[in-house]
């Protein structure tokens, strides 16, 4: 029974501290097979939908491909207002890769602000890993040391 309860610890303990230290970079196609391009008017929250479902972590990546189009990274009021002050940038077709290299906010619109005041922009959050891991780091060691505890309570019942 000691063994076992040994056992399950350390293969319990592995489980927990590698899922959050084996996490790699991952590229993102924005909007999946859809790309980057302006919603329909009745999904103009599609890049919302999009982002919402996925985790982002640093060193992720953004790739935007899109037709007669363009994707540039702005602060959040041009964001809000579709306000690019550098000038909207020639649409072509192509593809433009951004890489999220730290925590924190981002901001992409298309450059044709038209396209952008219809939808077409994309809000992305990077969480600080700093607080998250050592939230996740305490829960593990809690969890662990709880199902030590109920193996040392389990085995004191049956001896
Ligand atoms: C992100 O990539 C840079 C450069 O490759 C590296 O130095 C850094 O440690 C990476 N950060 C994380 C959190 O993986
Ligand atoms: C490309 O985009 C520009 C600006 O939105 C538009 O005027 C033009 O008609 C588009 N061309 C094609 C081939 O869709
Ligand atoms: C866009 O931004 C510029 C500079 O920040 C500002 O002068 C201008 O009023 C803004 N326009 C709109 C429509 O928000």
């Amino acid at each position: 029974m000691a063994k076992s309860c040994v056992l399950v610890i350390i293969v319990f303990a592995t489980i927990m501290f590698s899922t959050f230290s084996v996490l790699s970079a991952f590229q993102y196609k924005v909007g999946d097979a859809d790309g980057w391009h302006q919603p329909d008017d009745n999904n103009r929250e599609m890049y919302e939908t999009w982002a919402g479902n996925i985790n982002f972590h640093i060193n992720d990546s953004l790739l935007f491909v899109y037709k007669n189009d363009s994707a540039i990274e702005v602060s959040k009021p041009d964001y809000y207002h579709c306000n690019e002050t550098s000038g909207s940038v020639a649409p072509k077709d192509g593809s433009t890769l951004f890489t999220l290299d730290k925590p924190g906010f981002y901001y992409f619109i298309s450059g044709n602000l038209d396209h952008c005041n219809r939808g077409q922009r994309l809000m992305i959050e990077v969480p600080d890993p700093a607080s998250k891991s050592k939230t996740n780091a305490a829960n593990s060691v809690l969890s662990v040391l709880g199902f030590g505890m109920w193996c040392v309570h389990l085995m004191l019942l049956l001896i």
